[in-house]
C-alpha cells in the first residue's frame, strides 16, 4: 500500500483549502468541498474492504451508490487541513440502498463530514447527468462575492449580466451563468434539492447572504470559476456608483462567438 498522505488527492486538497483560507474565503469552518475519487486510485492507498464505521447520509443517495469521496468534515476549519489530513477531512463510501456512508479513511477525532452533504452530493449527481468528467463540488464564503450579492438584486439573469459586464473573462469562464439561490437554511435537504435544481442549468450557484457553490472535473476547475466571480465581483465592488465604462452587449455576444459558447439566455437586454 502507498502513503496516503503522499496522494496526489490528499496533497491537492491540503493545498487548495490553504489557498482558500488565505483568500480569506474561509472563516473559522466556512467552507466544504467534496471530491469523488476513482476506486482504482484510492486501492493503491487503502484496503477497500476495511469500513471503520458508517455515518448515515440523512437522504436517499442510491444514485451515488458505490462511489467514493474525500469531504471535508463538518465543524472543521480550512486553515487546518494541510497540517492534519487525517482529522479534518474523511474519504466516504455510499452505501448500496444510499442511506448511509462508509467511512475508509480520515475523521479521525469521530468526527463526520459537512453538514451539506445533502447540498453536495444532490450537486454530484446533477452535474454527472450532464458531465460524466464531473468530480468536484465547492462551497466558500468569498466576501466580494457575498457583499455583491447583498447590494444586487437575486434575479440570477441581472447578477449573470453584472458580472458579465465588468469583466471580459466572465462570459468566457462562464457563458452558462451563474444560479442564485434566495435566502434559505443552509445545512437541509430543501436547500440540497433546490441547489441540484440549479446545477442543471449553471455549474455556478450563489446561495443569497450566505456564499457560493463552484464546480468541475478538479479542484482547479471549481476554484478557477469561483475565483473568477470573486474578482469581478471585487471589481464590482469597488466601482459601485461610479461605473462609467461597462462592457457593451456587442463585445460579450463577441466573446461568446469567438469561444463557440453557448450563452444563458434572456441576460443580455437586447
Ligand atoms: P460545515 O462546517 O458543516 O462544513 O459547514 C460550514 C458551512 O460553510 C456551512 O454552509
Ligand atoms: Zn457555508
Amino acid at each position: 500500500m502507498k502513503d496516503i498522505f503522499q496522494a496526489p488527492f490528499i496533497v491537492e486538497m491540503g493545498e487548495t483549502t490553504a489557498n482558500m483560507y488565505r483568500q480569506g474565503w474561509d472563516e473559522r469552518n466556512g467552507g466544504n468541498i467534496s471530491y469523488m475519487l476513482e476506486e482504482e486510485e484510492v486501492a493503491q492507498y487503502l484496503d477497500l474492504t476495511r469500513v471503520i464505521r458508517t455515518i448515515p447520509t440523512g437522504f436517499n443517495a442510491i444514485k451515488l451508490a458505490g462511489k467514493i469521496f474525500l469531504v471535508t468534515g463538518t465543524g472543521k476549519y480550512f486553515k487546518n487541513i494541510q497540517k492534519d489530513p487525517e482529522t479534518n477531512l474523511g474519504i466516504v463510501r455510499i452505501s448500496a440502498d444510499g442511506t448511509y456512508a462508509e467511512l475508509l479513511w480520515g475523521y479521525k477525532d469521530g468526527g463526520k463530514f459537512t453538514s451539506e452533504f445533502p447540498a453536495h452530493m444532490m450537486s454530484h449527481i446533477a452535474r454527472l447527468e450532464i458531465d460524466p468528467t464531473h468530480r468536484v463540488v465547492m462551497h466558500t464564503h468569498p466576501t466580494y462575492t457575498i457583499a455583491m450579492n447583498t447590494v444586487c438584486s437575486t434575479d440570477e439573469r441581472v447578477f449573470t449580466r453584472k458580472l458579465w459586464q465588468s469583466n471580459t473573462e466572465c462570459v468566457v469562464v462562464f457563458p452558462d451563468g451563474v444560479g442564485v439561490l434566495p435566502s434559505m437554511i443552509c445545512g437541509t435537504e430543501e436547500i440540497g434539492i433546490a441547489t441540484a435544481e440549479k446545477m442543471k442549468e449553471h455549474r455556478i450557484v450563489m446561495w443569497t447572504n450566505h456564499g457560493i457553490y463552484g464546480t468541475g472535473k478538479n479542484l482547479d476547475e471549481a476554484f478557477g470559476l469561483i475565483e473568477t466571480v470573486e474578482k469581478t465581483a471585487q471589481i464590482y465592488m469597488l466601482t459601485l456608483g461610479h461605473a462609467v465604462n461597462i462592457i457593451p452587449n456587442e463585445v460579450i455576444r463577441g466573446l461568446a462567438t469567438m469561444w463557440d459558447l453557448k450563452m444563458m439566455e434572456g441576460v443580455l437586454e437586447d
